[in-house]
């Protein structure tokens, strides 16, 4: 994994924007996957602002997103397709058809989570996955557990996620306690990682990350085995960082 600690989160968003942009003008028709949450908002505001100074053309682009709750339907407000919808897709010119974003209210919950994960490989799999890393070191919805499972899949989400969540819904009582997500398999196949931490409460997962073993007990961890990981992060979430670990910016 290759660590780069930035002065800010707008530092962290231009250079994360910056492998994105070089991503697609190397390969127009990439494959990213995207993820939700507080993290990516900045990055995303900093890819419609290029694309509207004409530096990045989205008309070829595929994207698929980590995860979606079980139970919302794609309109509800606290649904991923209305975050992402609102946040990143209804401001570039991505086409519509080209979107995947995991349904949160399959019929059929594993027939669905197998077809998600076909479709992107018969698409060729993610060339660029962008990521978030939750504060008990999940990464899509794949929860800290003796298990980890490999393709897309339906999680019971933890406590310390649906805690953390609460913020962006009215009562925690509302939190969806399932998700559909990508699963580690299906994020470990991308060609090539992108994870973005951002604040003070992910200081202490990133220095796990960087200082403990693999281990299912931070899913993270398991990016230690890819062989293209970027790691950005802001002053406050390398402030835990010790030792020597060299950085690459
Ligand atoms: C979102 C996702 C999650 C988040 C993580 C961090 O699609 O997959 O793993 O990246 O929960 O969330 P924030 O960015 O809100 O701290």
């Amino acid at each position: 994994m290759q660590l780069c600690v930035l002065e800010s989160c707008a530092e962290v968003a231009s250079k994360a924007a910056d492998h994105i942009q070089q991503a697609i003008s190397e390969k127009p028709d990439s494959i990213l996957g995207l993820a939700t949450g507080s993290t990516p908002i900045d990055t995303y505001k900093e890819i419609i602002g290029r694309y509207e100074q004409g530096k990045i053309d989205f008309s070829q682009v595929r994207t698929f997103n980590l995860d979606e709750y079980y139970g919302l339907a794609a309109d509800h407000p606290q649904s991923y397709h209305t975050f992402m919808h609102q946040q990143l897709f209804q401001h570039i010119n991505v086409p519509r058809e080209r979107i995947h974003i995991p349904s949160g209210t399959p019929i059929h919950v594993q027939e669905y989570c197998r077809s998600y994960e076909q479709f992107i490989t018969d698409c060729g799999g993610i060339d660029l996955q962008l990521l978030g890393i939750g504060s008990n070191g999940h990464i899509g919805f794949n929860e800290p557990s003796d298990q980890l499972s490999a393709d897309t899949h339906l999680v019971r989400l933890s406590e310390a996620t649906i805690e953390a969540n609460a913020r962006f819904f009215e009562r925690k009582e509302e939190v969806p306690q399932y998700a559909i997500t990508m699963g580690m398999g299906t994020i470990l196949s991308a060609k090539k990682i992108l994870l973005l931490a951002l604040g003070i409460e992910k200081a202490e997962i990133i220095r796990k990350l960087f200082d403990t073993g693999v281990t299912t007990d931070i899913p993270a961890s398991f990016l230690r085995l890819h062989p293209n990981v970027i790691v950005l992060v802001d002053r406050e979430a390398g402030s835990q960082l010790v030792g020597n670990i060299k950085e690459f910016c």
